[in-house]
């Protein structure tokens, strides 16, 4: 871990923009493929070095990613930066890996139902399938990472219980994924509870290799993710403009905004290689495309200055 020694927090954090994939997945209007990449390239042209640019999952179930083999053929890549993508299965891998995806992510669940409704597996079942993919990225020099939804709550559940978190990391573990999200899907989570859920899945995995990823459903998020910081977790996932949600989480919102919790690792003097003027400018652009206000507080705030300034 890299931590700062008078405060405890982390030296530098890594963002894993998720607009381009949790963000769109959610829009039911469709969102054209060259945006989709314009999108990407501007993240990365602000300093982000480390998103998920598609998802490889059924078009019947999420169309508005069903062009992601396009997205990652077609953008422009940098070097040093880690493309990902979402895989449900071995189908999925093998159209990420066509495209040079540089990193997977499987996504399972701490919940049973949800796991259901979102892969339409049981969590054993949705292991068994993530083995192969494991294999498979094993020999083609492919990182995984796995995703555990619904691990501070579950929309049809309610309470989850960090031992049952725990037992799909473990789970995750032992078939070979190399580092794990912890995932508030519907953003219930409080800075306590997601301490408990942190700690149990840090007996799994090492500090460097477990990610916070929140939804900001009811305005928890960010000090969830400063929860996290005290612990030395240094990932974050997180959306541009807030963007985002699961069609299969009922009533959840956005990701926590990429805005925002820059804004919180700026206050911080947490290093992110990221810059806000131009996050800012992205979040305001692509909402403005979709046709709504950014859901960010910091962003929208310093583009009101910005704006009243120039
Ligand atoms: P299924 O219907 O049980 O799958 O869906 P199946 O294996 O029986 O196949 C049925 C059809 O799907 C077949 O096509 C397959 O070819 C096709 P058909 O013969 O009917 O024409 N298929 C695929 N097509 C493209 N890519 C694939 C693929 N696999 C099968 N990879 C399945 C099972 C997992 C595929 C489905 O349930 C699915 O795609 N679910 C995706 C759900 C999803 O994307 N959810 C949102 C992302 S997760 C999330 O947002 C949470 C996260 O942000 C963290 C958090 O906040 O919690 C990560
Ligand atoms: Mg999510």
């Amino acid at each position: 871990m890299m931590a700062g020694s008078s405060s405890g927090l982390p030296t530098r954090v890594t963002l894993v923009e998720v607009g381009p994939r949790d963000g769109l997945q959610n829009e039911t209007q469709p969102v054209a493929t060259p945006l989709k990449i314009e999108l990407i390239e501007r993240l990365v042209q602000a300093g982000i070095s480390k998103l998920e640019a598609a998802a490889f999952v059924s078009p019947k179930w999420v169309p508005q990613m069903a062009d992601g083999a396009e997205v990652l053929g077609r953008v422009m890549r940098r070097p040093g930066v880690v493309y990902a993508a979402l895989v449900p299965n071995l189908q999925g891998f093998e159209a990420a890996l066509a495209v040079r995806a540089d990193e997977v992510v499987v996504f399972s669940a701490a919940s049973e139902t949800f796991c259901r409704k979102n892969i339409n597996c049981s969590i054993a079942e949705s292991i068994e399938r993530f083995a192969p993919v494991c294999q498979a990225a094993r020999s083609a020099g492919i990182a995984v990472r796995g995703s555990i939804s619904c691990s501070l709550g579950c929309p049809y559940e309610g309470p989850v219980r960090p031992d049952a978190v725990a037992r799909v990391a473990r789970l995750m573990k032992e078939i070979g994924v190399q580092q794990i999200g912890v995932a508030d899907t519907i953003g219930v989570g409080t800075p306590r509870a997601t301490r408990d859920a942190f700690e149990a899945v840090l007996a799994v995995y090492p500090l460097q290799d477990v990610s916070g990823h929140f939804h900001d459903t009811y305005g928890q998020a960010l000090a969830n993710v400063y929860a996290c910081l005290q612990m030395g977790i240094s990932t974050f996932d997180a959306s541009v403009a807030g963007l985002g949600g699961c069609p299969f989480a009922r009533g959840a919102t956005g990701n926590v905004a990429t805005e925002d919790v820059l804004y919180l690792l700026n206050g911080l003097q947490i290093e992110t290689g990221v810059d806000m003027t131009r996050l800012v400018q992205i979040g305001q652009w692509i909402s403005g495309v979709l046709g709504r206000k950014a859901a960010t507080r910091a962003g929208n705030a310093i583009n009101a200055r910005a704006t009243q300034a120039g």
